[in-house]
Order: structure tokens, then sequence, then C-alpha cells
């Protein structure tokens, strides 16, 4: 069984692509689908009324904050994506079902944050969630029956719905469904160091360089490192118009 992450990057590229579907089409293996969407938010923020709200950390970083009327519009913006995926998929042949419920997280309670007059404050954490577990059943069922599941990064906790990062809700699936692999698609070829492609790694030396990394390319690190920890055999990153079983190859050990 293998799980490919759409990127967020390259989703609109993709999204209505016969050559992406006829990819999936011969791999002859269970697939399970997780997305990405940001970007598509972005895009597309005049159709959802949306205008990002962004916060600081104390070390300096800058990221999306997820009030509960960002939430909610991240919600409609991922199901419409998953919906379309789905549309294709089947268009295309494949059969396939849309699959909200199966991760599981915990709200980030507290966030520390730098305000407008340079002062550490702490806030409310807003709708972001950090997975705790993935719900199995439903998807061995739904891959039983010879569908493919297309998973939006939708968590549940107690309290709400919550938006999780699409790199690590793939790990954890993967890594929940013992995965043979996670393939991590994105709109680079894989990981690039001083210029060059890296075709194969093993954890050690991605810990060695990922502080060296830029963003999107760290959380994907992560997230692979995630992944390979929970016993999947190995983690690709690649570009769907290139090759997607070439990229950048993770393994445990080399
Ligand atoms: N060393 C690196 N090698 C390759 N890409 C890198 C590196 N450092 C930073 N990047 C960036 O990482 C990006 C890919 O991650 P990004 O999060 O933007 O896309 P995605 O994961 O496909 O989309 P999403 O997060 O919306 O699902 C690349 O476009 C590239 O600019
Ligand atoms: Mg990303």
């Amino acid at each position: 069984m293998i799980v490919v992450k759409i990127g967020g990057s390259i989703l609109e590229n993709v999204i209505e692509n016969n050559n992406f579907y006829n990819v999936l089409k011969n791999i002859n293996d269970d697939i399970i689908i997780v997305h990405g969407g940001g970007n598509y938010l972005d895009n597309h923020s005049d159709l959802f009324n949306y205008e990002k709200k962004y916060v600081t950390s104390p070390e300096g970083i800058r990221s999306r904050y997820t009030d509960k009327k960002t939430l909610d519009i991240f919600t409609m913006a991922m199901n419409l994506i998953n919906n379309k995926i789905v549309l294709n998929l089947k268009r295309s042949g494949l059969k396939a079902v849309s699959l909200n419920g199966t991760i599981n997280a915990r709200r980030k309670e507290k966030l520390i944050i730098i305000n407008e007059k340079g002062r550490k404050m702490v806030i409310d954490g807003g709708y972001t969630g950090k997975i705790t577990d993935i719900d199995t059943i439903p998807l061995k069922n739904i891959l039983e029956s010879g569908y493919i599941p297309v998973i939006p990064p939708l968590a549940y906790s107690n309290e709400s719905y919550l938006n999780v990062d699409a790199d690590r809700a793939a790990a954890y699936i993967a890594g929940y469904m013992k995965a043979d692999a996670l393939i991590l698609l994105t709109n680079v070829n894989g990981l690039y160091i001083n210029n060059n492609i890296i075709e194969k790694a093993d954890e050690n030396y991605i810990k060695s360089i990922i502080k060296n990394v830029g963003h999107g390319m760290d959380k994907k690190l992560m997230a692979s490192m995630e992944a390979i920890d929970y016993g999947v055999k190995k983690v690709i990153i690649s570009n769907p118009f290139n090759d997607i079983y070439n990229g950048t190859v993770i393994y445990n050990e080399l």
C-alpha cells in the first residue's frame, strides 16, 4: 500500500491533469491520497472572502493563524479541493471516495507570539491541531472494497475540527497503516542541497541537514522522519510531472 500526498503547491496543476490520473492508474497497489491546499485558498481568496492572518513566533517565524473564521474557510476550501480530486479520479475510471474523520488531534491551546510592540505575549492557540492518532478501520475497509480514500488535512478533537499540516497528516496515515511507501508530491524534483538533488538519504543524513533547508522542505523532512520512525519503509519526495518514484528517497538506513 502507498500513501500519496498531493502538495498544495501543485494541486491546481494536477487536479484536472489526465496524465496524473494515468500515473495513478498504473500503480498496481492500494493507494491512499492525502492533499494539502493552503495555496489554493490563497489563490482563490476572493471566492472564500478570505483574509490571511499571521503571527510571529519569538524565533521570528511568521505563520498563518487559524482563528474560528479562518478554520471554517479552510474547511470549506479543503472539502472543495477534495471533491474536485474525487470527481477527476472517478472520471478517469478509478474508484474513489472522500474521507473525513479518520485523523484525531489535540488543539494547540496556547501560542507564544511577539506582538506589534515587540513584546512576548500568550494568545489562544487557535484551531490548529497536533495529530494524536489515526482511525485505521474505515481506511482498511475502503481499501478492501477497492476504492481510493481521498483525505483532506482536517483533524478532529472533542472540541472542534482542526487544521493540520498535510505532510504530517500523510506521514501519520502512512505510519498507522504500515504503508510500504509515502510519496510526497510537490513542485520541486526533490531535496536540493548546494544545488544538487539528493537521490538517496538515510535518517541520520536528514537530521544533519534539516536546519539548512528552507521553508516548505523543512516540514516535509520532519514528516518524512516521523513516517520512517513509524515503520514506513521509504519516503519519496518527488514531482508528479517528472517521475513520482524518483526524486529524493529517504530510508531508515541505506
Ligand atoms: N533545500 C530545498 N530543496 C528543495 N526545495 C526546497 C528546499 N528548501 C526550500 N524548498 C522549498 O520547498 C517547497 C516545497 O514545499 P511547499 O510546502 O511549498 O509545497 P507543498 O508541500 O507541495 O505544498 P503544501 O504545503 O501547500 O501542501 C519548494 O517549492 C521549495 O521552494
Ligand atoms: Mg508544504
